[in-house]
């Protein structure tokens, strides 16, 4: 009866999940203390919880980004450790890469990767909140975003922001995860993520709630025709999704006309 009840509230949209349960802060301020302190064993622990396909997930998304243009100006949002970023780079060689992110800590780790691959003439990093920009209307040809817009305090805001900065024609790739809905996979799946990834997690980072507050995010978050109605909301047209992975996580694009 508890536990129906609690999946009940993870899976209304109206209640904001925050990492930190007992902590009054803003769930904003609780997100970045989380990614600061998770941020030496970040990458690490996404490539060993997700087998390596974390990065198979990202390199499908980038094959969004339009392949027609020259010296593509591309804003990552919660670019985090610049996983999507130096990803973006690699594949797409005139292009210019903006990632804001709200932790410092992992924009510092991020920032030792491009210099270890030579890729700062290309990829700037910055501190900055994705929901509130810093940049002028219109500056970007494509805005992406990896597994961020869940951990948004306002996800309309971070919407209407990714829209505001985007060139008419441009193009919003957003990577997030999804609940799988197909049997037997969504049970066998649910109880790794809800029991096995926490457990593991918390081992690995010594952060207690960082990978139950991922269970807890992806619950709650507005997942397939929900995110696809959030994006047509924010202004987006074109908007569809792309499930992967059996619906463990999807790639969402709407563009700007
Ligand atoms: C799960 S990590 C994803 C990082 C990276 N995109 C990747 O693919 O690995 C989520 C990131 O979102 C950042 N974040 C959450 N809310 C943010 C906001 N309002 N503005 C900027 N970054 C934010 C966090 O600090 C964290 O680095």
């Amino acid at each position: 009866m508890r536990i129906g009840l609690s999946l009940r509230l993870l899976n209304d949209v109206s209640v904001e999940v925050k990492p930190y349960v007992q902590d009054h802060d803003s769930k904003k301020h609780q997100v970045k203390k989380m990614f600061d302190k998770i941020s030496p064993v970040y990458d690490f622990l996404n490539g060993f919880l997700s087998l390596g396909i974390d990065r198979i997930w990202r390199t499908k998304a980038l094959s969004y980004i339009p392949s027609n243009l020259e010296n593509l100006k591309v804003l990552d949002v919660a670019t985090g450790t610049a996983a999507l970023a130096i990803q973006t780079a690699q594949l797409h060689s005139t292009v210019h890469i903006i990632g804001v992110d709200i932790s410092d800590g992992m924009i510092q780790t991020g920032l030792h990767k491009v210099s270890d691959k030579k890729l700062q003439n290309r990829i700037h990093l910055q501190l900055g909140d994705s929901e509130n920009l810093e940049f002028e209307d219109q500056k970007f040809h494509c805005v992406t975003a990896a597994f961020g817009v869940r951990n948004f305090e306002n996800l309309e805001k971070g919407l209407a922001e990714m829209f505001r900065v985007l060139k008419p024609g441009g193009r919003c790739i957003v990577l997030e995860f999804s609940k799988p809905r197909i049997f037997p996979f969504k049970q066998i799946f649910g109880l790794y993520f809800r029991y096995i990834l926490p457990w593991t997690g918390k081992l690995i980072s010594k952060d207690s709630r960082a990978y139950s507050y991922l269970y807890e995010s992806v619950q709650q978050f507005p997942d397939y025709e929900r995110f696809t109605n959030k994006l047509k909301d924010a202004g987006f047209s074109n908007c569809f999704y792309k499930s992967l992975s059996l619906g463990i996580c999807c790639i969402y694009i709407g563009e700007k006309s």
